[in-house]
């Protein structure tokens, strides 16, 4: 994609990946896009680089504006690979006389590219340096998403550079929020926030917190992966409060693996229980949700609900999988229960309890077993789980 001027004098100069279909875990099956911005005054800034494949693309993009010699400044504002992969290449390219960063960005930067003879600038928040007509002030962001994060704000523009805080996995020819479907960027901004940020949401809380108390205007917020929001910056600014929130929803997940159909039956048993309460559920059958999908509506869910049938005394993998990946994201006060068939040990149950349980899943029930097939009357047993778990969740509102 062409440069695309975002503000006066500020270019998108990043790249459109089309192909990703896995980001660490992460479903993308509409691509990603990596945002690299490019200020144009008496000092020539540079923000982020891109993938590492991608560094032809942004170096077309810089050379189609001015000569990329003439970057004055590289501003790291984020080392993870997708932001950093092709700065080495871009720094023998462009030879800029200083390279700001975090303290824990010179930190990293070394630790990945092994160069301690980068003109590194070390800024902290709140630091401002002049370009010109334009200045940029820097706002650590610890933890968003790694340990070196920051964001860069331009005043003059009321313009954020917002990093990895506020993207979106999803490629498209447009750059702007106002360019494409709303309601599917939401979609797309609430599966980033839950499968990216979600663990870190009492940072985001300080985070909101500190730019209200600083009185930063804010007219557009351009992230590091795609659209960037100059419509309505504010929905987004209130989805992130509302998502950290974590409060959730009068809504349910059952979440199950099945060997034979008999945990299978269960859930949609659970299910009926559910709607007896009228509560809102979503069954996923994880042979064919993707982990990362489930994560999207665990964002507003109240109740998360796991079965599983017993394999060689454990669990199904596809639900330790999921269990791994839902545990690293730390999602907060939420209530639920296990259930499961078996046919003679029967651990799983008890193992997805343990879990819940390190997870500071509030236990409606301590977990419902059933041996091989369930019969009509394990069934009514399934039913009243969900109905107790839907009065729970109700009891929650
Ligand atoms: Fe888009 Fe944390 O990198």
């Amino acid at each position: 994609m062409l440069p695309v001027e975002v503000k006066k004098d500020i270019y998108w100069v990043g790249a459109v990946d089309w192909n990703i279909r896995d980001f660490h875990g992460y479903s993308t099956p509409k691509g990603t896009t990596y945002n690299a911005y490019l200020l144009l005054d008496e000092k020539t800034a540079l923000f982020d680089t891109v993938k590492k494949p991608f560094k032809d693309t942004l170096l077309h993009n810089i050379s189609r504006l001015i000569e990329p010699r003439t970057v004055d400044y590289l501003i790291v504002n984020h080392v993870e690979m997708d932001h950093s992969g092709a700065l080495p290449e871009i720094m023998e390219a462009i030879r800029p006389h200083k390279v700001f960063c975090s303290a824990m960005g010179k930190k990293a930067l070394m630790e990945h590219y092994r160069r301690d003879d980068w003109p590194y600038e070390v800024v902290e928040s709140g630091r401002t340096i002049r370009l010109g007509k334009k200045s940029v002030q820097f706002l650590e962001t610890r933890m968003l998403h790694w340990p070196d994060s920051m964001m860069s704000y331009i005043p003059e523009d009321r313009l954020l550079i917002s990093s990895d805080g506020f993207g979106q996995h999803w490629a498209t020819s447009q750059r702007f929020d106002d360019q494409v479907d709303f309601s599917q960027l939401m979609r797309h901004s609430a599966k980033y926030y839950a499968n990216i940020l979600l663990l870190y949401s009492p940072l985001i809380q300080k985070l909101l917190g500190s730019v209200q108390q600083m009185g930063l205007p804010i007219d557009m917020i351009a992230p590091d992966h795609g659209l960037i929001w100059r419509g309505e910056p504010q929905r987004i600014i209130d989805a992130y409060a509302e998502w950290s929130r974590q409060q959730g929803k009068e809504k349910a997940l059952i979440i199950y693996d099945t060997m034979w159909h008999s945990t299978e039956k269960m859930a949609y048993a659970i299910g009926d229980g559910l709607s007896q309460e009228n509560v809102d559920f979503e069954i996923f059958n994880l042979k064919y949700a993707h982990r990362s999908d489930v994560m999207t509506e665990v964002l507003d869910a109240r109740a998360l609900i796991f079965g599983s049938s017993t394999l060689n005394n454990g669990m199904m993998p596809a639900m330790a999988d999921m269990l791994t990946y839902l545990k690293g994201l730390k999602p907060l006060n939420k209530l639920g229960a296990a259930f499961g068939s078996y046919g003679w040990s029967g651990e799983a149950v008890k193992l997805l309890t343990g879990v819940m349980e390190e997870m500071k899943i509030e236990l409606a029930d301590a977990g419902l077993r059933v041996k091989y097939a369930p019969s009509h009357a394990d069934l009514k047993q399934c039913i009243e789980l969900g109905r107790k778990i839907g009065a729970a969740v109700k009891e929650k509102s």
